[in-house]
C-alpha cells in the first residue's frame, strides 16, 4: 500500500501552483495524471475523508531540492480544494509560512532560502472535512547562524529585512535603533553580496501584514523587532581585557549597551553585570565570577543566540495559538518539512543533528516499507523473494542507543564542570573505533579534531569543536530574570516563555545539569515525531535536486541518480516489482470488492475471495492467499478499485435516477396539485364576478322592463276604466233609449266585451313576455332566486297605485295613448251630445247609429294602437 504513496519530485524547478493544476487534480485518484505532489496531497486528502485515519506527508530530500516549497504547495492545495473561498483560518496558515520563513530561513551555498530549522505542520480538519486550523511543531533552530555565517552565507533573512527597512523609514530607524546594514558586526562575518535593500523592505512589509493576518499585536510586533535590534547591537560589543581575569567594556561599546538597554527596557546596570560576570550554582549557593574576555565574548554570543532562539520559539507558539482548531479539529494531515541531509567541508553538531533526524526517518521509512512488509510476509505464509537494503539500524544505534552513543558522551561531557571537545572526541574513538560506522578522522593528522559517520546518504565528517558548548545550550537565566521586569509587555512574556520550555527541569538553577542539553531535546522531539508518524497513514514526497547550481533547466544525471539511490527510490521500485505491497484483512477485501460479485453470500472466505479475482480475470501470479489477509501487487489492486469504482459509479447512477425521478414526480405531483387549486379558486372567483355582474344587470333590466310594462299596463287599465265609466254613462243614457233599440245597446254592449277581450289578450301577451325572464332564472341557485324575488316589483301594487294615481308620463307612447283615449272620450262626450237630441224618429235612430257603429272601431283601434306599441316597445 505504501509504496504507491511516493512521489519523487524531480526537478522543481518546472513545477508551478496555480487555481488551474488544483483543479485538475482534484477528485482525481493517485496514477491517473502525471505524477505531482497534488496528486499526492489528494491522494492523503481523499484518505482522511474516506478512511478517517491521520495522514503524513513527509519530504525529504537535499538541502535546496524543494522540500519548502512542496510543503507550501501541499498547503495551497488542501486549502483550494477544502473551501471554494478563502477562510480566514487558511489564510492566517499560508501567512505563517511566511513569518516563519522570515525568521527561520537564511541563505546557504546551497540553497538562497534555506530552512535552518525542521517543522511538521498539521493541518487540522473538522467532521465536515474542511481545514479547522494549524499545529505545527518546529525543531531544532540552527543558532550559530545569528553570530556566525560562513563564506557565501547570511544571516536570517528578518534581519536585514529589518535593517533594509529601518534604511527607508527614519521613524522605523529611531524606534528600533536601526544603522545600516555594514554597522552590525553580525550582518558582516562573510563577504556575501550587497544587500537589495528595497526588495528586502518589500520583504519586510509582507512579513508585517503575515503578522497582522495572524492578529498579533502593534506592541508585539514591535516588541519582536526590539530583540531583533538587540541581537544586532550584541554582536557590536567589544569588551577590554583589564588584567587576563577580568573583563570590561570599551568606549565604544557604551552605545551599544544603552541601546540594548534602552530596546528590552532593561537597568542598563543590571544588563552590563549580565554581560560581565556568570553566576555559578555550588551546592546551592549561588556565586558570581567575572568573565575573562574569551567568555564574555562567547558569553554575548549566546545570549544572542538565547534571545532569537526563544523569540523563534514565542513565534511559532503564538502562531499555534491564532490557528488553533481548538475540538473540531480532531483529523489531521501532516506534512513534515524538515532539513535534509548534509555533508559540508566543515561539518559540525548542527549537521550531526540534521543528519540524525535524516537517520530516524530513514530507518521509518526503511522500517515501514521493507521490515514490516517481510516480516508480515513470513507470519502470513506468502512466497516472495528476499529484498535486500540497507538498513541504517547500526548507523542510528551509533548515534543514539544508550548506555553508550554519541549523545550520551556529548552530554556527559557537557555536565562535566571541565567538560571538553577533546575529551568527547577520545571517549568517542575509544568506545566506537571498532564500530563498522565510525571512522577517526579523514585521515591520521585529524584524529585529534575530527570523527566520521557513515550514513546512509554516505560518509560525513565532523569537526569536533564547539559540540560540548553548543550542546550545553548556556541558558541566560540571569538575563532572564532581568527581562521578567521589563517595562515592554513582550519582552516581559518572552522571559516567561523561558520558564515553560524546562519548566520539568529537576535540576537547581545555575547548575551544570540545570538543563537538558540540547541533543536531549533534540532526540525527545524527534521520537515524539516519529511517534505521531506511527499512528498515520504515510505518505512520501522525495525531492530531488536537479543541480548543484542553483540552476533551472540544468539537469545532472549522475546526481540525480545518487540522490534517488540513498533516498531509497531504486529499493522502493524493487519491492513494487518483487513483493505484494498491497494487504488487505480477509473480510476488508470482501465489503470492498463483494460489490464485483453477482451472489454476495459465501461459506468460505478464502473461495469467496480467488473468486472475486478470478471473475475480475486478475492473473494468478499478481496475488496470493495469506492466512488473514489477501497480498496484491499494485496492479491487481489498481484494476479491482478501478472496477469497483466504476461498479459503484454505475449503480449510484441508477440510484440518482431513481431518486431523482422520485423526487421530480413528487415535485411534480406536489405543484400539479397547486396548479389545479389555483385554476379552481380562480376561475370560481372569475365565475362569481360574471355571474353578480349579469345578475346586477338581468335585475336593472328586469327592474326597468317591468317599471315600463306596468306603467302601459296601468295606463290601458286606466283607459279602461275611464272607457268603461264612459260606457256605463252611455248606459245611462241607453236607458232612457231602451225603447228606441235595444238590439243596438247588445250590439254595443258585445263590442264592449270585445275591446275588453283584446285587451285581456294584450295583458296575458305582455304576462307571457315577463315570463321567459323568470324562466331563465329558474337554473339559478335558490338563494339567487330568493334574492331576484326580493327585487320582482309586485305588479298587482303597481296597477292599483298606478291606476288611483293621475301621473303624468313623460314617455311620449303613453302621452300618445293619452291623447287617443282623450279623444276617443271627447267623441264620445259629443256623441252622447247629439243622443240627447234624439227624438227617436226612424232617420234619426239609424243616424244614431251610424253614429254609434264607428265606435267599436275606434276603440279596437285605440286598442290596437296601444298593443303596436307595446309590441314596438319590446322589440
Ligand atoms: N517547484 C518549484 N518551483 C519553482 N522553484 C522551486 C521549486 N522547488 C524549489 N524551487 C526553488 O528551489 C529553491 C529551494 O527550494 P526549497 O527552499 O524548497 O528547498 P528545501 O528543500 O526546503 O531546502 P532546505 O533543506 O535548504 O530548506 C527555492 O527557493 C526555489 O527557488
Ligand atoms: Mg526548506
Amino acid at each position: 500500500m505504501l509504496h504507491r504513496r511516493l512521489f519523487v519530485l524531480i526537478d522543481n524547478l518546472s513545477c508551478g501552483a496555480t487555481n488551474q493544476h488544483i483543479s485538475e487534480y482534484h477528485t482525481f485518484k493517485l496514477g491517473d495524471l502525471s505524477p505531482h505532489v497534488f496528486a499526492i496531497a489528494e491522494a492523503a486528502y481523499t484518505s482522511i475523508v474516506d478512511d478517517n485515519i491521520n495522514q503524513a506527508c513527509v519530504i525529504s530530500g537535499e538541502s535546496g531540492a524543494g522540500k519548502t516549497e512542496t510543503t507550501k504547495f501541499i498547503l495551497q492545495y488542501l486549502c483550494t480544494i477544502t473551501s471554494n473561498v478563502s477562510s480566514w483560518v487558511q489564510q492566517q496558515i499560508l501567512e505563517a509560512n511566511t513569518i516563519l520563513e522570515a525568521f527561520g530561513n537564511a541563505k546557504t551555498t546551497r540553497n538562497d532560502n534555506s530552512s535552518r530549522f525542521g517543522k511538521f505542520m498539521q493541518v487540522c480538519f473538522d467532521d465536515y472535512n474542511c481545514i479547522k486550523g494549524c499545529v505545527i511543531q518546529d525543531y531544532l533552530l540552527e543558532q550559530s547562524r545569528i553570530t556566525f555565517q560562513s563564506e557565501g552565507e547570511r544571516n536570517y533573512h528578518i534581519m536585514y529585512q529589518l535593517v533594509a527597512q529601518g534604511q527607508k523609514n527614519i521613524g522605523i530607524a529611531k524606534s528600533f535603533h536601526l544603522r545600516p546594514p555594514e554597522f552590525y558586526k553580525y550582518l558582516n562575518t562573510s563577504n556575501s553580496e550587497k544587500i537589495n535593500m528595497s526588495l528586502e523592505s518589500k520583504k519586510f512589509d509582507a512579513v508585517t501584514m503575515a503578522f497582522t493576518v495572524l492578529q498579533i499585536p502593534q506592541f508585539v510586533i514591535d516588541g519582536v523587532f526590539k530583540v531583533l535590534s538587540s541581537i544586532l547591537w550584541l554582536g557590536n560589543i567589544e569588551f577590554m581585557d583589564v588584567d587576563g581575569e577580568v573583563t570590561d567594556f570599551s568606549g565604544s561599546d557604551q552605545e551599544a549597551i544603552s541601546s540594548i538597554s534602552n530596546l528590552l527596557g532593561l537597568n542598563r546596570c543590571d544588563f552590563k553585570k549580565v554581560l560581565l560576570i556568570r553566576q555559578i550554582n555550588v551546592r546551592g549557593n549561588i556565586t558570581e565570577i567575572p568573565l575573562k574576555i574569551k567568555e564574555a565574548i562567547e558569553n554575548r554570543h549566546a545570549l544572542a543566540k538565547a534571545l532569537y532562539s526563544k523569540t523563534f520559539t514565542w513565534l511559532v507558539s503564538k502562531i499555534n495559538n491564532c490557528t488553533n482548531p481548538g475540538q473540531d479539529g480532531a483529523k489531521f494531515l501532516g506534512v513534515l518539512d524538515i532539513f535534509g541531509f548534509e555533508n559540508f567541508s566543515h561539518n559540525s553538531f548542527e549537521q550531526l543533528c540534521i543528519n540524525y533526524t535524516n537517520e530516524k526517518l530513514h530507518k521509518f521509512f526503511n522500517h515501514y516499507v521493507f521490515a514490516l512488509e517481510q516480516s508480515i510476509y513470513k507470519q502470513e505464509g506468502i512466497y516472495f523473494n528476499h529484498v535486500e537494503f540497507t538498513d541504517n539500524t547500526p548507523c542510528l544505534e551509533i548515534i543514539e542507543k544508550p548506555p553508550r552513543c554519541v549523545f550520551k558522551l556529548l552530554t556527559e561531557q557537557c555536565h562535566m564542570p571541565k567538560g571538553s571537545d577533546s575529551a568527547f572526541l577520545c571517549n568517542m574513538h575509544t568506545e566506537f573505533e571498532s564500530h563498522p560506522n565510525y571512522i577517526k578522522g579523514s585521515d591520521r593528522r585529524h584524529w585529534e579534531t575530527e570523527f566520521g559517520i557513515k550514513h546512509y546518504a554516505g560518509l560525513v565528517i565532523y569537526s569536533v569543536g564547539g559540540f560540548v558548548e553548543k550542546n550545553r545550550d548556556v541558558q541566560q537565566d540571569v538575563m532572564f530574570d532581568y527581562m521578567s521586569s521589563s517595562k515592554d509587555l513582550f519582552i516581559k512574556d518572552l522571559s516567561k516563555y523561558q520558564d515553560f520550555q524546562f519548566i520539568n527541569s529537576s535540576y537547581p538553577r545555575g547548575s551544570s545539569k540545570s538543563k537538558c542539553t540540547v541533543s536531549d531535546n533534540f532526540r525527545q522531539q524527534l521520537q515524539s515525531l516519529i511517534d505521531v508518524l506511527q499512528n498515520t497513514k504515510p505518505w512520501y514526497v522525495r525531492c530531488i535536486k536537479p543541480n548543484l547550481q542553483k540552476r533551472p533547466n540544468t539537469y545532472s544525471s549522475s546526481l540525480v541518480l545518487d540522490q534517488l539511490k540513498y533516498l531509497g527510490v531504486v529499493d522502493i521500485i524493487r519491492i513494487r516489482r518483487e513483493g505484494f505491497p498491497i494487504h488487505l484483512a480477509y473480510k476488508d477485501f470482501i465489503v470492498r470488492y463483494k460489490c464485483l460479485m453477482k451472489y454476495k453470500s459465501f461459506e468460505c472466505p478464502q473461495k469467496y475471495l480467488s473468486n472475486i479475482l478470478q471473475i475480475s480475470r486478475m492473473p494468478p501470479t499478481e496475488w496470493q492467499i495469506g492466512k488473514t489477509k489477501i497480498f496484491l501487487r499494485n496492479a491487481v489492486y489498481e484494476l479491482l478499485e478501478s472496477n469497483r469504482k466504476d461498479t459503484i459509479y454505475k449503480n449510484a447512477v441508477i440510484i440518482q435516477k431513481y431518486w431523482n425521478r422520485y423526487c421530480c414526480q413528487k415535485s411534480f405531483i406536489r405543484n400539479k396539485q397547486a396548479v389545479l387549486r389555483i385554476q379552481h379558486a380562480y376561475r370560481g372567483w372569475r365565475l362569481r364576478i360574471r355571474f353578480m355582474r349579469m345578475r346586477r344587470s338581468a335585475i336593472v333590466i328586469q327592474s326597468r322592463l317591468r317599471g315600463v310594462f306596468a306603467r302601459e299596463v296601468a295606463a290601458a287599465l286606466r283607459e279602461m276604466k275611464r272607457v268603461d265609466e264612459e260606457l256605463k254613462k252611455r248606459d245611462g243614457m241607453y236607458g232612457q233609449l231602451t225603447s228606441i233599440n235595444t238590439n243596438t245597446l247588445a250590439d254595443c254592449e258585445r263590442l264592449i266585451q270585445e275591446e275588453l277581450s283584446v285587451l285581456a289578450d294584450i295583458s296575458d301577451e305582455i304576462q307571457a313576455s315577463v315570463k321567459p325572464l323568470n324562466d331563465n332564472n329558474t337554473s339559478e341557485s335558490n338563494t339567487t332566486r330568493a334574492l331576484i324575488q326580493q327585487d320582482t316589483v309586485d305588479l298587482d301594487n303597481i296597477f292599483i297605485f298606478l291606476c288611483e294615481s293621475n301621473g303624468s308620463f313623460d314617455n311620449a307612447l303613453i302621452g300618445e295613448i293619452n291623447d287617443n283615449m282623450n279623444n276617443l272620450v271627447k267623441d264620445l262626450d259629443e256623441e252622447i251630445k247629439e243622443l240627447h237630441y234624439y227624438d227617436g224618429t226612424p232617420g234619426k235612430l239609424s243616424e244614431f247609429e251610424q253614429l254609434l257603429n264607428p265606435y267599436p272601431t275606434q276603440d279596437a283601434r285605440q286598442a290596437r294602437v296601444i298593443y303596436g306599441a307595446v309590441k314596438r316597445w319590446k322589440l
